[in-house]
């Protein structure tokens, strides 16, 4: 058994554990901070509790608060070019996805050469990044916790990823209280990216024992908790558990990558704008049912560990996931793709985008054409 597997992850885990965020901040001895965050979460009263704490470490800060959802290479530059004028030489990345990957990518310019396009791809950042305090508030990307910036290039309309172990935030505040105010579509989309995360770094080329070992944690505990949220976003129990099964699987997609359910996620995202964890959602049982075929045994590990029985046929028990996934997705209000705008007229340019994504090389069945990715998405229209 050979394998390497990395984590760098300082987390500090709880309700209320944005408290301790004074005492992180001046641990780093940073002059001027910049607090990233966008309006939804300075609307949910989120950035005022941050920047209350942020006042009581004594350090001076810049706010930048334009991040939009499925941030752009333009953004990450204006955030940036704005960091350099104030001299920021900290951040502190409040909210979803969204506003930690442009913090982590806004960090990378401040040590590294060039623009953020210069590094897309695997481990091209060369200079260490300046301290990074990620407040995560939905569960969940993970992004608190990954070596992963995900980001748009408006001009050659692709989604891309920015990949590598400098980039991981250097500290986490993982405080559940701030997750219940995420709107209940929201709920359900970013719990099925999570839930996504487990499933596809389950079965992916690169997963490892230990990948394995927080895939499968990870998708018990996200399947337990994600109908829970969506029905009463207030059960804060539920919340503590969707936070922590985030941070679980984090560890296992950071390592083990993903698969077929992003690489069609981004490109509808690059073309049409859906949110992220829609898009996964959308197709993300039928890819399951596609996938099947190229490994029966984890479809059925899967299934069990989600509570459901096997008959003891394979045929028919690779099946079982993607079926309960179907169920799982209409059952919290996850939209077809009709339903968010797509047309089938954009089919063909959309499967042709999609065999350009690079993450397809962790896809368990490979020699992936178009004509398949055309049939997930007509089974998702
Ligand atoms: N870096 C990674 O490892 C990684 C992994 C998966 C996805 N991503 C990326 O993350 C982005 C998506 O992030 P996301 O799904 O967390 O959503 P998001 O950050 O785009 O936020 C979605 C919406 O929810 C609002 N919101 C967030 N927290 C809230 C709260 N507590 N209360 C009320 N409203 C709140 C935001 O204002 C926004 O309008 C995508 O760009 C995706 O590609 C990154
Ligand atoms: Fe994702």
């Amino acid at each position: 058994m050979n394998f390497s597997f990395f984590v760098k992850s300082n987390i500090t885990f709880g309700r209320g554990a944005v408290e301790r965020l004074p005492e992180l901040i001046r641990n780093y001895h940073i002059s001027h901070l910049m607090v990233v965050y966008d309006s939804g979460v300075k609307a949910a009263g989120i950035a005022d509790k941050v920047l209350a704490q942020v006042e009581k470490s004594g350090v001076t800060y810049t706010v930048f608060d334009k991040v939009i959802p499925n941030p752009t290479n333009e953004v990450v530059e204006e955030a940036a070019a704005l960091a350099r004028e104030v001299k920021a030489d900290g951040f502190i990345a409040a909210g979803g996805g969204s506003s930690i990957d442009l913090a982590k990518a806004v960090n990378v310019l401040m040590t590294n050469p060039g623009t953020i396009d210069e590094y897309g791809g695997m481990n091209l950042v060369k200079n260490p990044c300046l301290p990074l305090i990620a407040i995560p508030t939905t569960a969940g990307t993970s992004s608190e916790i990954t070596n992963v910036s995900a980001l748009i290039d408006t001009e050659k309309v692709i989604k891309y990823v920015v990949i590598d172990n400098n980039i991981v935030p250097s500290d986490v505040i993982a405080d559940p209280d701030f997750t219940r105010t995420v709107p209940q579509s929201v709920t359900a989309a970013t719990g099925m990216d999570a839930i996504t995360h487990a499933v596809e770094s389950y079965i992916s080329n690169e997963a490892t024992p230990l990948t394995e070992y927080n895939s499968l944690k990870g998708l018990q505990i996200l399947y337990d908790n994600l109908p829970k949220v969506v029905a009463d976003g207030n059960d804060m129990d539920a919340r503590e558990q969707m936070m922590l099964g985030c941070i679980i699987t984090g560890f296992g997609f950071s390592n083990a990558n993903l698969g077929l359910v992003h690489g069609i996620a981004h490109t509808l995202s690059a073309h049409f704008g859906l949110a992220h964890g829609m898009a996964n959602a959308t197709v993300l049982p039928y890819v399951m049912e596609y996938n099947a075929q190229s490994c029966p045994e984890k479809m059925v590990h899967m299934a069990q560990v989600i509570g459901l029985e096997p008959t003891g046929n394979l045929e028919e028990d690779k099946y079982l996931l993607a079926k309960e996934l179907l169920k799982l997705t209409k059952s919290i209000g996850i939209k077809t793709l009709s339903e968010q705008g797509i047309r089938e007229e954009d089919f063909d340019m959309l499967a042709e985008d999609v065999l350009h994504e690079p993450v397809l090389g962790f896809n368990p069945r490979q020699n992936i054409t178009k004509e398949d990715v055309i049939a997930i998405l007509k089974k998702a229209y």
